[in-house]
């Protein structure tokens, strides 16, 4: 089949055009490379560097990558940003899917595939969290994600667009052996934190507090290896082409980490000294985020091959490890 990867430069992205080539389908990249890197795609994929809010641009690429699918990778996607540029936000991950919608539909491609997101839930009120847990987002990114949820189930009524909408909760991990991996900058997330720590790139990894209502009073996350959420779209891709209906999908490990473990975990994987700060806990934190993934192990009968969080800090450190500075930066915009 014939997909379009937009935001395939990105650290999810990168890693699904791999998976999609490696099924055996045909891949083209949409990307601005604002966060993406050219060098995480493999020779001989195509690019249009577009932006999405260059709505002739996007139909332009779209009607020349001509798809059957689009999986939509593309977003701003840091919280506290989100929170300061607002603006930025909602014109980037709102606007910026509609034109690609509207690219689609110009086109006569009627099968998405979103990256939706966990902050869709806001605080949880209960956990592990499922598909029919009330949607409530505190902040602007998790907002944007609500609304193209809401958009692509009006598309769908109104002209037909067939979806799957899949959650995530933390991507993590990196593609065994170490060609590409996970390369933000600023770095968010907190496994790449750790792993630079050990690398000694920073001085430690400070704990957003420590008196949580969880066994060592540190939060506890969902993290899904970044090949098991590439696997996932694969099978929803599958899915829609079979003609199954719109659908939205949790998708994680279904199993909580909290902040030490996976600091005493890295210290394993990697042998070094990681040294920690206490420090407060920050606004908008939950004590537990974990998914409940029965649906789309029930429907679409995905499973988790790299459930293990060693496993899952051992591909990331070696991605760090090869990579120290992350993507050569003469390879970005
Ligand atoms: N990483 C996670 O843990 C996580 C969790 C939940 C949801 N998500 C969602 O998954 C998706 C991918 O996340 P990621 O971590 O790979 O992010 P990323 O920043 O590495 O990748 C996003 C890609 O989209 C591109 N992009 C952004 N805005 C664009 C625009 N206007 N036009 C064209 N390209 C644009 C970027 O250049 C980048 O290559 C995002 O939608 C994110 O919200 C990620």
């Amino acid at each position: 089949m014939q997909v379009l990867v937009a935001g395939g430069a990105g650290y999810i992205g990168a890693h699904m055009v791999r998976a999609l080539l490696a099924a055996g389908h045909q891949v083209s990249v949409l990307d601005n490379l604002a966060t993406g890197h050219r060098a995480a795609l493999p020779a001989g994929v195509a690019l249009a560097q577009v932006d999405l809010l260059d709505s002739a641009a996007v139909a332009a690429a779209v009607a020349a990558a001509a798809p059957a699918a689009v999986m939509h990778f593309s977003a701003r996607s840091l919280v506290g940003e989100s929170v300061v540029e607002p603006e930025l936000y909602y014109a980037n991950n709102v606007t910026g899917t509609l034109h690609l919608l509207a690219a689609m539909r110009a086109a006569g491609c009627g099968r998405f595939i979103f990256s939706s997101t966990a902050a869709l839930f806001g605080n949880p009120l209960r956990t592990p969290i499922d598909e029919d847990h009330p949607i409530a987002p505190i902040n602007p990114y998790g907002a944007s994600k609500q609304m193209v949820e809401r958009i692509l189930a009006d598309f769908d009524v109104a002209y037909g667009l067939r979806y799957c909408a899949l959650r995530y909760f933390n991507a993590a991990g990196a593609a065994p052996g170490g060609e590409i991996g996970e390369d933000h900058r600023p770095e968010s997330h907190l496994i790449p934190l750790v792993l630079k720590t050990a690398l000694g790139q920073r001085p430690a990894i400070t704990l957003f507090g420590t008196d949580y209502p969880t066994p060592d009073g540190t939060c506890v996350r969902d993290y899904i290896h970044v090949d098991d959420l590439c696997t996932a779209h694969l099978l929803a891709l599958d899915y829609l082409a079979e003609g199954g209906a719109s659908r939205c999908y949790n998708l994680g490990n279904g199993a909580g980490f909290s902040v030490r473990e996976v600091i005493d975990t890295a210290r394993a994987v990697t042998g070094r000294e990681i040294p920690v700060v206490e420090g407060e806990r920050r606004p908008g934190d939950p004590a537990v985020l974990v998914a409940d993934h029965q649906r789309i192990i029930a429907e679409l009968g995905w499973q988790p091959r790299y459930p293990a969080l060693a496993t899952i800090i051992d591909h990331a450190w070696q991605w760090h490890q090869s990579h120290p500075a992350g993507y050569p930066e003469g390879e970005r915009k």
